[in-house]
Parts: C-alpha cells; sequence; structure tokens
C-alpha cells in the first residue's frame, strides 16, 4: 500500500497525481500526468472505505464496460489498475459537466440545449447496441469538452451501467441505483428488467430541466420521487409562472411516459423529436436557477395557458 493519495505522489511508477477534480459517489477524481509521455489523464480512484470485494468487482466491469464502447461521444477509459488501491485512468476532459453549466446564472441557449441532446442521444445509440443501459445519466455525469470548434459532450461514468455481455449477477430486485429524481419510474419500483429506455427517461428529465430550470418530478428519496410518479399520474411539475409551448408539452408527455413502449423508441428518434419540439416552440421562459430554493408551488399541467 502506498500511503496517502496527495498531490506529487506516484501511482505504479507511471502515473504523478497534481490535483483532485472532484469527489463523486465512488470516490475522488484527479488530475495526474502520465509520467513517461507527459500527457494529462483523469484518475478514478475507488475510495477505500468502498474497496470490499463487491466494490471492487462492480469497479472492474465499470472499467471494462467503459473500455468496450469505443465512440467519440463517450469518455475513454486508457487503463486500470486492480492492485490494492483500485483506480481508473480517463482521457483527461477540459471543460465542465453538464451541471456545471446549468448551475450558471446565464441560461443554454435553445439551440444549445438542442445540440446536448443530440449528441448525448448519439453517445446513447452506441452505448445501447453494445448492449449496455447506462443506468445513471444526470447532469453531472455529461461531460461538454472545450475544442476549438463547438463543445463536444462525452458521457461519463459506467459506475452502475448494466452490461448484458458482463452481468453475470442479476441486480438485486430492492436496490435501486443512480439518482433519484432522474431515474424512470420503472426502476423506483424496483423491476429487475432493465429498459435501454430508461435511459431515454433520464435524459427527458435533464431535457426538461435544461428548458426549464427545474426538474420535472420533486423528491430526496426513491420513495418520495416515486409518490410524486404515482400521486402526479407520472405529469411533469411545473411550477406557475412556466408555461411551455404546446409543442415542448406533447414532447414531454411522450417521453414521460409510464409505459416505457409509449416512450420514443430510440436516442435517435427521440432527439429528433426534441429538436422538432423546440422549432415548434413559441415562447420560452425559463423560470428560476436551477437549485433555486423557493419551494414549488402546486403542481399543475396548465394545457390551458399553452402557446
Ligand atoms: N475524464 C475526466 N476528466 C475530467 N473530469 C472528470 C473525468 N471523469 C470524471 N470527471 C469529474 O469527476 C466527477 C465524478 O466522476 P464520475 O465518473 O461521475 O464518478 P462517480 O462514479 O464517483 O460519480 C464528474 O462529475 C466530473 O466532474
Ligand atoms: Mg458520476
Amino acid at each position: 500500500m502506498g500511503g496517502a493519495w496527495e498531490r506529487g505522489r506516484i501511482l505504479d511508477g507511471r502515473y504523478q497525481l497534481i490535483e483532485p477534480l472532484a469527489k463523486g459517489g465512488m470516490g475522488m477524481v484527479w488530475r495526474a500526468e502520465h509520467i513517461s509521455l507527459r500527457t494529462p489523464v483523469a484518475i478514478k480512484r475507488l475510495e477505500p472505505r468502498r474497496s470490499g470485494r463487491a466494490d471492487r468487482l462492480r469497479f472492474r466491469r465499470e472499467a471494462r464496460t467503459t473500455a468496450r464502447i469505443r465512440h467519440p461521444r463517450v469518455v475513454e477509459v486508457m487503463d486500470y489498475s486492480g492492485g490494492p488501491e483500485p483506480y481508473l485512468v480517463l482521457e483527461y476532459l477540459r471543460g465542465e459537466t453538464v451541471g456545471a453549466r446549468m448551475d450558471r446564472p446565464r441560461p443554454m441557449s435553445r439551440w444549445t440545449i438542442v445540440d446536448l441532446i443530440d449528441q448525448c442521444a448519439e453517445g446513447l445509440e452506441v452505448i445501447h447496441r453494445a448492449g449496455v443501459v447506462h443506468r445513471d445519466l444526470k447532469p453531472e455525469n455529461l461531460f461538454f469538452c472545450e475544442t476549438g470548434g463547438g463543445d463536444q459532450l462525452k458521457i461519463l461514468d459506467f459506475g452502475v451501467a448494466h452490461d448484458g455481455r458482463l452481468s453475470l449477477v442479476p441486480p438485486s430486485p430492492n436496490t435501486v441505483v443512480g439518482t433519484s429524481v432522474y431515474l424512470p419510474p420503472e426502476v423506483l419500483a424496483g423491476e429487475p428488467q432493465t429498459h435501454p429506455r430508461g435511459d431515454l427517461w433520464s435524459l427527458a428529465v435533464i431535457a426538461f430541466e435544461c428548458v426549464t430550470g427545474v426538474v420535472p418530478f420533486a423528491g430526496t428519496t426513491p420513495s418520495d420521487v416515486y409518490d410524486s410518479y404515482v400521486l402526479q399520474r407520472a405529469e411533469p411539475r411545473l411550477d406557475d409562472g412556466l408555461h411551455l409551448s404546446a409543442s415542448l408539452l406533447a414532447f414531454f408527455e411522450r417521453a414521460f411516459a409510464k409505459d416505457v413502449l409509449l416512450r420514443p423508441a430510440s436516442p435517435r428518434l427521440f432527439a429528433g423529436a426534441f429538436r422538432q419540439a423546440v422549432a415548434g416552440a413559441t415562447r420560452w421562459d425559463r423560470v428560476r436557477p436551477r437549485h433555486s430554493t423557493a419551494p414549488p408551488t402546486k403542481p399543475h399541467w396548465p394545457r390551458s395557458t399553452c402557446s
């Protein structure tokens, strides 16, 4: 064992830690340097308190699944160490997560949002074709990379992905993995089957949040969020003062169908329908910044006020 992870530490004679970048659910992500190549890399460490056998196996599955999907819209894995301190070496991304972008006061333009959804759908097509369901799509797991010619989106974090080729152990029916407000009702209800259109539900939550600044379904625990689906019959929470155009309401109504088969059939179709809905939107209101502390007003579905 090599002691604490701190700036300057060298891992396996190959990578030197430079600075912590972000703390996720599984551990810290560091900016580091590949010593002989002198290139930047990102190193995701499995937190020591999560280094029991099950977590280590899960972490190795994350590495293998991510490595299997090689595509410009998916973060690239460069190396994996399964030693006493497991870590994953990823291409280093410059830029910010979609979550960080949403936190800035200036809202994204409608065409930035359309582009984000298009790029995400492009990645999801490849992911789903590889027999993988991501299961944890959320703004913190999407990264806008700075490039010379416009932002390139990358999908991160296959930590709870379902990989049809690797999953030997079926997910436990009583365990809900992922972040509640982005999870589809079938996952919150503990259904054992993992459906790729679950990822499209999460993408719809992200699209809704980009457009309005609020998440469509409230709740802090899985059961709160599930209650909000059941009590509101899966209709998005719309606050007073937020009026979505009819084309967007129709899009979200379909994307938030409780029956998975009524949702858009593929990421590509999802993105096409979203683009059309945005093009048809006659008004574009954003109620308030993300994470605003203002309490939500009574949920309703103001069809009569749509324009
Ligand atoms: N390759 C990378 N380059 C730069 N930052 C990254 C990279 N991978 C992850 N991050 C940052 O670290 C955060 C956590 O990474 P993630 O893979 O989502 O871990 P967790 O499973 O712990 O959520 C991300 O939200 C992002 O801010
Ligand atoms: Mg994450």
